[in-house]
Order: structure tokens, then sequence, then C-alpha cells
């Protein structure tokens, strides 16, 4: 498979809030900071991203289908479509391509619903709980097992 040098980076519904978003539980930087983090952390190893966020599961649906051949791997933070969405389970499992699933807070520690994710049976890894961080994190994992 021939290599793009792209990383999908996709974020679900209300993480363009981050920053004002009830800060307690995801912290004050915003989804810029995080898109600049993931950019830095992806340059570092000689990749670039392609950030997406949106509050509609179709459009995120759509980026997961046209990254196959376009990126080489996917970090997603699907937020509450990550508890609901069999559709996203679906398309993840549809194109064969590395992916990260993120969550800036512990779930698990949080309320029951947020325990289980559709995404986490079909993502390679899943970081949860490591703030923003968790996004260098999975940039980092998904570089290790791309070739590059
Ligand atoms: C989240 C956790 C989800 O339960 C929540 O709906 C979000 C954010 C996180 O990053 O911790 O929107 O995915």
């Amino acid at each position: 498979m021939t290599s793009t040098g792209v990383i999908l980076v996709l974020n679900g519904p209300n993480l363009n809030l981050l920053g004002s978003r009830e800060p307690a539980i995801y912290g004050t930087s915003t989804l810029a900071d995080v898109e600049a983090l993931c950019a830095r952390a992806a340059a570092d190893a000689g990749f670039t991203v392609r950030c997406v966020q949106s509050n509609h599961e179709g459009v995120l649906l759509d980026e997961i289908h046209a990254a196959q051949g376009t990126a080489d791997g996917i970090v997603i933070n699907a937020g509450a479509f990550s508890h609901t969405s069999i559709a996203l389970h679906d398309a993840l499992a549809s194109v064969s391509l590395a992916t990260v699933e993120v969550h800036i807070s512990n779930v698990h520690a949080r309320e029951e619903f947020r325990h289980h994710s559709y995404l986490s049976a079909v993502a390679d890894t899943v970081i949860v709980g490591a703030g923003i961080n968790g996004y260098r994190l999975a940039i980092e994992q998904l570089v290790s097992v791309l070739p590059h």
C-alpha cells in the first residue's frame, strides 16, 4: 500500500466547544490547540494531518470513507457518538486503516452510559483520560505502526 503521509484527525459533536465546555472535565485548551498539537506531533514523524470536526454523524462517516486511499490512519474522538453509533463502527470496519480512538476524559470513571464505545471494537488502540495529551499519544502510536 502506498503511503499518503497523511493522518486524519476526526473530532465529533461538541468538541468544537473545547476550551469553554465543562472545563473541569475537558480542560481549557481549544480545538485549535488540539489540532495544532496533532500537527506538531505528526510533523515530528514526517506526517501531515487533515483535521475535521463535525457535529453531524454523516459528515464523520463521509470523512472515514474518504480516508481510504487519502490517509494512512485515523485518530478519532467521536464524542457522544462513540456511545451510540453503530454506523461509525461499521464505517471504521469498512476501511482498512489503522485507527486510534481518543477520549479526553476517563469515560470509565464517568456515567455508566459512557462506559461502552461502539468504536473500541474496531479501533487498534484506545486512549482515555490523558487529557488533550491523548491526541499526541494517539499520533505517536499511529506513526509507530504505519510504514514510513
Ligand atoms: C469524550 C467523552 C464522551 O463521553 C463525550 O460525549 C464527549 C467527549 C471525551 O473526549 O472525553 O463529547 O469523547
